[in-house]
């Protein structure tokens, strides 16, 4: 399979960061429509957990190895229920979309994915169902348990179903030096960004921009390229999957 597409949209554009278990209802709503109305086959979904995951995870302790808990439990109900609600306007769009959860389908090493099962995810491709996959707690070979950030999954399920396009949907404009989108960025100029990228704004237990960006450079060096672009504004989930790439940052090879 090289047709896939993959759409991650950030935790921060679905839920409000600041605000424990809150919801961006109507954003969710618009993106849903967004995603519904551009009509792509062959899409996988993938998105953040905002605050449904990162609090929990920091107040836990779940972003440090230690035992798993029933708090570790918790944190993974908690990210299903944004999942579900992201499911529910996603049909009511009339789009066809299963759940897939990290936890159960996927294990880390040291907090890196080691191994996920990808064949339900292709076989839900090929009968025209769209995966909505997120990040997760999932079971670790060293740490015990892991956060396993929806970014690395991206990069993880880009590389398995040698996708043709990642899509990062995001809250800002795209990778910022000052006030300036930077256009492109490839293997070979990644070193003068690197000094650019920090973490979030917000509670994220999984390296914000920072390590976003680091996942999607490796993925951009094995011939996937990736786009990130600023989900909140409108139109632009659409422009994406059409195709358009005039905004936002571009990373590619070289
Ligand atoms: N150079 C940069 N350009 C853009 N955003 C940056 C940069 N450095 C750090 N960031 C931060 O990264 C955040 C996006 O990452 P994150 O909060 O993890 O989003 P998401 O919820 O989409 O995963 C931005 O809101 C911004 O605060
Ligand atoms: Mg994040």
């Amino acid at each position: 399979m090289n047709n896939a597409t993959i759409l991650k949209i950030g935790g921060s554009v679905l839920t409000d960061k600041s605000k424990e278990k809150t919801l961006k209802s109507k954003e969710m709503g618009r993106i849903a429509k967004e995603i519904a109305s551009a009509g792509v086959r062959d899409l996988v979904i993938v998105h953040g957990a905002g605050s449904f995951g990162h609090p929990q995870a920091k107040r836990f302790g779940l972003d440090v190895p230690g035992k798993c808990s029933y708090e570790t439990v918790v944190t993974h109900e908690t990210v299903k229920e944004l999942n579900r609600a992201f499911i529910e306007k996603l049909v009511e769009n009339g789009m066809l979309t299963m759940p897939v959860h990290p936890l159960s389908c996927a294990i880390s090493r040291e907090g890196r994915v080691e191994n996920m099962m990808t064949d339900q995810i292709r076989l839900m491709l090929k009968n025209g169902i769209v995966p909505v996959v997120h990040g997760d707690v999932v079971m670790d070979r060293g740490w015990r348990r892991a956060i396993l950030s929806g970014d690395q999954i991206v990069v993880h399920l880009a590389r398995c179903l040698n996708a043709k396009m990642v899509g990062i949907g995001t809250d800002v404009d795209g990778i910022m030096d000052d006030d300036e989108v930077i256009s492109i960025i490839t293997p070979k100029t990644f070193g003068d960004v690197k000094r650019l990228l920090g973490g979030s704004r917000d509670i994220d237990v999984t390296g914000g921009m920072s390590s976003k960006v680091n996942e999607l450079v490796k993925l951009a060096e094995d011939g996937i390229p990736s786009h990130i672009f600023n989900a909140s504004r409108k139109g632009l989930i659409v422009d994406f999957l059409r195709g358009e790439r005039n905004f936002g940052t571009i990373i590619r090879g070289d």
